[in-house]
């Protein structure tokens, strides 16, 4: 495998785009070559992130994925420009962490929509013109919390993650034959703004003390495991949910 993972010239959607693991994953496509296709709720700081990506014909769409409609819109918009799409990394995600006597229908339908429902349309949106190419890869990201049932207030959270480690393997299962792959990445802790702004140190430390590696992982390190699962050499991986976790949690 060459060091590019063979990204230059394909098509991705990555979302989350405009910050954390998904401006970092953004960053690291483009880098080895890929055209993206950046989304995010968050429009001014998306059109700062992909201003900064190196290379050409990246484009940034802000919009709530939590919508089905804007998820097939993402990548109807994405064949207008590109003519195909080869690559979805489904990064975006909310965490909100609140005690279950506070959580209400409202809070509920929140999380599960913009954790898990909107990967399940954005899924089901991309593997069309994957199946047309007879090509495709599909990254989704859950968390170690869907393995653990979460920590810190996460119910719905933890919930919401299980249910893409589901989704998961139910397009593994029906968009295999058609030579494309769906796996899922699980970390544990990294240093983002979803971190850093629901957990104080006290927290991290209590985490971070208990894995054998003993520290947060680097976004680089979670974009770098995206492209390999991305690649040509990943071609039989599929159904798999990838633990990066600092041996935090071993199944
Ligand atoms: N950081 C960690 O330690 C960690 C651990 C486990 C899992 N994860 C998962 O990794 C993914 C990325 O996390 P992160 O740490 O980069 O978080 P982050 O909060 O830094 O970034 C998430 C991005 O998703 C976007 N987003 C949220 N809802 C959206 C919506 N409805 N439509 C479009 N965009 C939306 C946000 O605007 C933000 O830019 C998430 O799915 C998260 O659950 C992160």
């Amino acid at each position: 495998m060459s060091t590019d993972f063979g990204l230059p010239g394909r098509v991705a959607i990555v979302t989350g785009a405009a910050r954390g693991l998904g401006a970092a994953t953004a960053e690291l496509f483009a880098r080895f070559g890929a055209h993206v296709v950046a989304c995010d709720i968050d429009g001014e700081a998306l059109g700062e992130s992909v201003s900064g990506l190196e290379g050409e014909r990246h484009v940034a769409i802000a919009c709530d994925l939590s919508r089905p409609g804007n998820c097939e819109s993402l990548v109807a918009e994405t064949l207008e420009r590109h003519n195909r799409l080869d690559i979805l990394v489904n990064v975006a995600g909310i965490i909100e962490r609140l005690q279950l006597d506070e959580i209400d229908e409202a809070a509920w339908t929140r999380t599960m929509d913009a954790n898990v429902k909107s990967q399940f349309f954005l899924c089901r949106a991309a593997a069309e013109p994957m199946k047309m190419a007879g090509w495709g890869r599909i990254v989704n990201f859950t968390s170690q919390a869907a393995h653990t049932g979460g920590y810190y207030g996460t119910s719905v959270y933890a919930v919401s993650k299980g249910g893409v480690v589901s989704l998961t393997k139910n397009f593994a299962r029906l968009l295999g034959p058609h030579n494309i792959t769906v796996n899922a990445i699980a970390p544990a802790l990294v240093d983002t703004r979803m971190v850093s702004g629901s957990m104080d140190e006290e927290a991290i430390e209590s985490v971070t003390s208990a894995m054998p590696i003993g520290c947060m992982t680097e976004a680089d390190e979670i974009a770098m495991a995206v492209a390999y699962l991305a690649s040509e050499s990943a071609a039989t991986i599929t159904g798999h949910t990838l633990d990066i976790n600092g041996g935090l949690l071993m199944r």
